[in-house]
């Protein structure tokens, strides 16, 4: 039976080895042991396999699952820039009637690849950067000036985001002495069974207000009633269209937060429903497209994730255009601010960063001078 999910990586490896591997001045041997490594890659493909809510990834040692997911990175780089020699070459021979570098050509994408892959991948499963963002906030009162909260979101612990990556995550995030800890969503990708451990340090995440987070649409992928019920034990409030109030002196801020899209009880109305007039409100939602229909709550910033910042050039404009223009960083929709991380660690369908650094964010709250 025809899938899809083999047929096309099986065709674009294919493309691979006839246009990259064949032009190389290496002996028959080498192009051979070549495509054989450059087929093993698919074999990421084959550890994904389909649960009753959407896909699993079969535990391997942590090196080996890096191997076959470094390979397979490879494959997804290269095929972008292949597409573009090849489109080159067409021109030469087509149009300018020249005759095309082939040799050197596919050199030169093999080694691209090869060093973007390397770096990317490196980039993917770092430590992630921390980042501070000062933003001013419209009503906020003077008590809350330099409101300090710690982000993070599409942390995605698997195998190669594990317990010890966690760990350090955490200990990094409480050192940044966080006055609160929002968390919109992504946490884990697998059932409750074997990730269980991965997630365990963060229950020591502390922050002065405490750690709330929303789904993602991966919480409904795995268990989302045993999730929901791990969170609970790691001290993190999930906002379900709920909100709270913060209140310091005569000032108030308001944290809410909404559930992913996927679960069908996405309802920013029901969020917001009977906040006090004049409290800035801070929502949390897990995808930054809603942001429009979000801002007519009178919402002051939306943090969002989801996108992985857009994860290397080309595949960036793909994110862009199916999460309605936005990808990473600071956005004014209509008069709400909305801030959309790249993500504080790595997405194992496709673990790589190019020019995109995971971050955990700072955000600083400013009043209005
Ligand atoms: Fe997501």
């Amino acid at each position: 039976m025809f899938n899809p999910f083999v047929a096309l990586p099986l065709l674009v490896c294919t493309y691979e080895i006839l246009t990259m591997l064949l032009p190389l001045r290496i002996s028959l041997t080498a192009k051979i042991f070549a495509s054989l490594i450059l087929l093993s890659g698919l074999a990421k493909i084959f550890l994904l396999h389909r649960t009753p809510s959407g896909f699993d990834m079969y535990e391997l040692p942590y090196y080996l699952t890096l191997t076959f997911t470094a390979i397979f990175n490879f494959i997804i780089v290269a095929v972008f820039l292949l597409l573009i020699k090849d489109c080159i070459q067409v021109f030469c021979r087509l149009i300018l009637r020249k005759p095309f570098p082939n040799y050197y050509a596919a050199l030169f994408v093999f080694s691209i690849a090869l060093c973007a892959t390397l770096y990317g991948t490196y980039e993917a499963l770092k430590q992630p950067q921390i980042k501070t963002h000062e933003v001013v906030i419209n009503n906020l009162g003077r008590e809350f000036d330099n409101f300090r909260i710690a982000m993070l979101v599409d942390i995605h612990a698997d195998t190669l985001t594990n317990r010890e990556f966690v760990q350090e995550l955490v200990t990094r995030t409480n050192a940044l002495n966080p006055d609160l800890i929002l968390m919109p969503g992504d946490f884990v990708d697998g059932q409750v069974a074997t990730r269980r451990a991965d997630l365990e340090p963060l229950k020591d995440l502390r922050a002065k207000f405490g750690v709330y987070g929303t789904t993602g649409n991966h919480e409904y992928y795995f268990d989302f009633e045993g999730w929901q019920k791990e969170f609970k034990r790691l001290n993190i409030t999930m906002l379900n269209n709920e909100h709270f109030i913060i209140t310091s002196g005569d000032s108030q801020l308001i944290v809410a937060g909404v559930p992913d899209q996927t679960g069908d009880e996405h309802n920013t109305s029901l969020a917001v429903k009977d906040i006090p007039e004049n409290a800035p409100v801070i929502l949390m939602d897990h995808r930054p497209s809603e942001a429009r229909e979000n801002s007519q709550y009178n919402i002051a910033l939306q943090l969002s994730g989801h996108t992985h910042g857009g994860q290397m050039p080309i595949i960036y404009s793909l994110v862009k255009k199916f999460n309605r223009g936005f990808v990473r960083g600071w956005y004014e929709v209509n008069n709400m601010k909305l801030f959309v991380s790249p993500g504080t660690s790595q997405w194992n369908g496709f673990a790589c960063r190019i020019f995109d650094p995971s971050e955990i964010s700072l955000l600083v709250l400013k009043a209005k001078p």
